[in-house]
């Protein structure tokens, strides 16, 4: 199962990468534009510093969202880097647009997914990544960890090469429920990749550990001390 993390903010992905369990980053529009990064140079550049801060996939996703505009930014997109995986959004002309760049060897994620019919014609495109969104399914009373178990089956069934990129992460459980039910990949905020290392019983026992270790030392610097004092006597 790979880890990929959710964000455009370059001090979270090197946090994350120098936690040596990061495979990938995923970005959006939305999270760009939470970094103030504006302008299409800008953009090209800063997926340029992701690229170099990660080892491999880098989802970047196009804007346009007509067949040309989407092959001639998603090109462009590709030749940043090869970790570049593009993003297409779940539409009749992103269908069409991972088709292309499938048969091209342009890895692709195709996002914007909310059902078991958008995955399998995002498969049969030959898309490298189907992103359901669990959270904005969840938030609508709608069961999104279901859509994820459904599409693995599906995929599983027929040997589909596509990877079920488990996306729209709200919390640890999200994610460890997205693992059991079988998503390849599994993209979240820090603060979830975070919270998987936080449990009170480590805390506790590290804690006795140390002390327990402290007592030790200070045992034998006594007994040190001891044999000291003991060896001055005998010498007087
Ligand atoms: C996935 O690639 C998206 O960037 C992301 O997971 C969307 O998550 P959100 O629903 O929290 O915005």
């Amino acid at each position: 199962m790979q880890f990929f993390i959710d964000t455009a903010n370059l001090d979270e992905i090197k946090e994350a990468q120098d936690m040596g369990v990061l495979d990938g980053v995923t970005t959006n529009p939305s999270l760009m534009a939470k970094e103030h990064i504006q302008g299409p140079e800008a953009i090209m550049a800063h997926y340029k510093t992701i690229c170099d801060l990660v080892n491999q996939n880098v989802s970047a996703e196009v804007i346009a969202t007509d067949y040309e505009g989407m092959i001639k930014e998603g090109t462009a997109l590709a030749r940043i880097d090869d970790k570049i995986v593009v993003k297409v959004p779940m539409i009749k002309d992103g269908i069409r647009a991972i088709k292309y760049f499938s048969s091209r060897g342009i890895r692709t994620n195709c996002t914007l997914v909310f059902s078991t019919g958008q995955a399998i014609l995002a498969a049969k495109a030959g898309a490298s990544y189907v992103s359901p969104f669990i959270g904005r399914l969840d938030d609508i009373a709608h069961d999104g960890m279901g859509l994820i178990a459904q599409i693995a089956h599906i995929y599983k069934t027929f040997d589909f090469s596509t990877q079920v990129l488990a996306a729209s992460i709200r919390h640890t459980m999200h994610l460890i429920q997205c693992a059991e039910e079988g998503a390849d990949v599994v993209t979240a905020p820090f603060k979830v990749i975070d919270g998987l290392f936080n449990h009170p019983l480590t805390d506790i026992g590290l804690t006795r550990f140390l002390s327990d270790f402290q007592k030790a030392q200070e045992g034998v610097q006594e007994e040190k001390n001891n044999q000291t004092i003991k060896e001055v006597a005998d010498a007087e």
